[in-house]
């Protein structure tokens, strides 16, 4: 069943050398929080390179809905007149987040601590998931949740009168739950403070400092430990949203395994809390090059240009680096199906509660394409077959979830026989060019009409 429409089948025959430039749009978790933060403040955002996405523009929709002014200007170019730190109003209507984790938890965060009401939901996929993680923090602020068995949408969500400031160590390395707790601390009184044992992508914390409010992040034996000043008056603020480097990786992927490629996706985000499958490939001996690299906004950012890489071996990823790349195992697992030897992928038990059960969705399409995977709870592996061997010409189901879309389309560029999805349709979620950038490099992928 697809997010918002009818299921789009689609399929993806091998294809000669992709060549060219892949500009992806604008990161998805920038993307969010510029209208989150835009809404929080009084006066006009504007934001640039905004990711038109669905689970932004569900995004855009609830923030209109707690009483910001959102204006879309044409090609990227968006603004938001915000209401203030404690200002959302109370939304007259269910707010449908869509197939957005981020979204969901980050808005239930920022409207925690505000004397309103709100209900939440979500596709099936959004449903499923759990909203404990966030909604047991937030309750330490004094709000109170209703929800579902198993803390799931729909959810009322009844927000603090009278928020006190919270303290609180995340027991999953998450960067929802995180950020859920800080945009909560905004309008408690005194100072919030969220202790991540692992990091996770900072995008908060530096959006944070960016528009103007008090933020200390300190590295102590413990963990990162943040700090927010809470009840500042946020500045608003010019934002140029940068490429998303976890829709990159696409292209990337694409071009390492694909016979004769050469692909420059330029302009990339490479913060260290984001950039972990680019160190990952070029371990595994990817001809993955970084050009042009340079200082964009206080983040690091690169040209990447990928070539076909014949002689990849499997490697171990490190447990720790794993919530640097938790959106890219699995296209990370396609191009391990394509190297020599085992690639181990352990401490990653987060990839069980993304739009889908991300190491169950991989490991059934994979095996169906002819690659032998074995996992357990929190780890999996795939068995490389090495350039040139796989099977493929098998459908496998997308589970309501871009980027096991996108990943299986990756895949069958390089595989014997094609291969198809049941459901295209979620990758707009996230890429919505996906497949002209895609086929405008070389790719030949179909929509298949049944
Ligand atoms: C995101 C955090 C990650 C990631 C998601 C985006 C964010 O989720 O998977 O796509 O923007 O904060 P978790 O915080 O659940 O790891």
């Amino acid at each position: 069943m697809s997010a918002h429409g009818d299921p789009i089948p689609m399929m993806s025959r091998p294809c000669g050398p992709l060549r060219g430039e892949a500009r992806v749009p604008g990161d998805k978790s920038i993307s969010h929080r510029s209208l989150i933060l835009g809404a929080l403040c009084v006066g006009e955002t504007r934001i640039k390179g905004l990711l038109e996405g669905q689970d932004v523009l569900d995004t855009a929709k609830a923030m209109r809905a707690f009483g910001a002014e959102v204006t879309d200007h044409g090609s990227g170019q968006w603004s938001v007149q915000g209401v203030g730190v404690g200002g959302f109003a109370e939304p007259d209507q269910v707010i449908d987040c869509g197939n957005s984790g981020t979204g969901v938890r980050l808005i239930m965060g920022a409207m925690a601590t505000s004397p309103i009401i709100a209900t939440f939901t979500g596709d099936a996929s959004l449903n499923g998931r759990p909203m404990g993680r966030v909604t047991d923090p937030l309750a330490l602020f004094g709000a109170r949740a209703v929800g579902r068995q198993g803390g799931r949408l729909p959810m009322t969500l009844v927000g603090a009168a009278d928020p006190v400031p919270v303290r609180y160590a995340t027991p999953v390395p998450s960067a929802q739950v995180k950020s859920a707790v800080l945009l909560a601390g905004l309008n408690a009184p005194g100072q919030t403070v969220v202790i991540e044992r692992e990091a996770t992508r900072d995008h908060t914390e530096r959006m944070l400092a960016g528009f103007g409010a008090q933020v200390t992040v300190e590295e102590t034996d413990g963990g990162r430990v943040i700090t927010l000043t809470g009840q500042p008056e946020l500045q608003p603020q010019d934002i140029v949203v940068p490429r998303d480097p976890s829709s990159a990786a696409f292209p990337v992927c694409a071009a390492l395994i694909v016979e004769g490629s050469d692909v420059l996706v330029p302009n990339i985000g490479l913060n260290p809390t984001r950039a972990g499958l680019f160190t990952t490939l070029r371990e595994m001996g990817a001809d993955l090059t970084y050009e042009n690299e340079r200082e964009e906004g206080g983040e690091p950012v690169a040209d990447l240009r990928a070539r076909f890489s014949p002689d990849l071996k499997g490697i171990e990823v490190p447990a720790g680096r794993a919530a640097s790349m938790i959106d890219e195992y699995p296209v990370l697992s396609v191009v391990a199906a394509f190297a020599e030897g085992v690639t181990e992928m352990p401490g990653v038990k987060e990839l069980r509660v993304k739009e889908s059960d991300r190491i169950d969705a991989m490991a059934k399409g994979l095996r169906a394409a002819g690659v032998t995977v074995d996992e357990g709870e929190d780890w999996w592996s795939v068995a490389g077959l090495g350039h040139g061997r796989m099977p493929g010409g098998v459908t496998v189901e997308s589970r309501l979830d871009h980027r096991i879309a996108m990943a299986f389309m990756v895949l069958g560029m390089a595989t014997r026989k094609p291969m198809s999805v049941d459901d295209g349709s979620p990758i707009a979620t996230s890429f919505p060019i996906f497949e002209p950038l895609m086929t405008g490099l070389g790719a030949d992928i179909v929509r298949v009409t049944t």
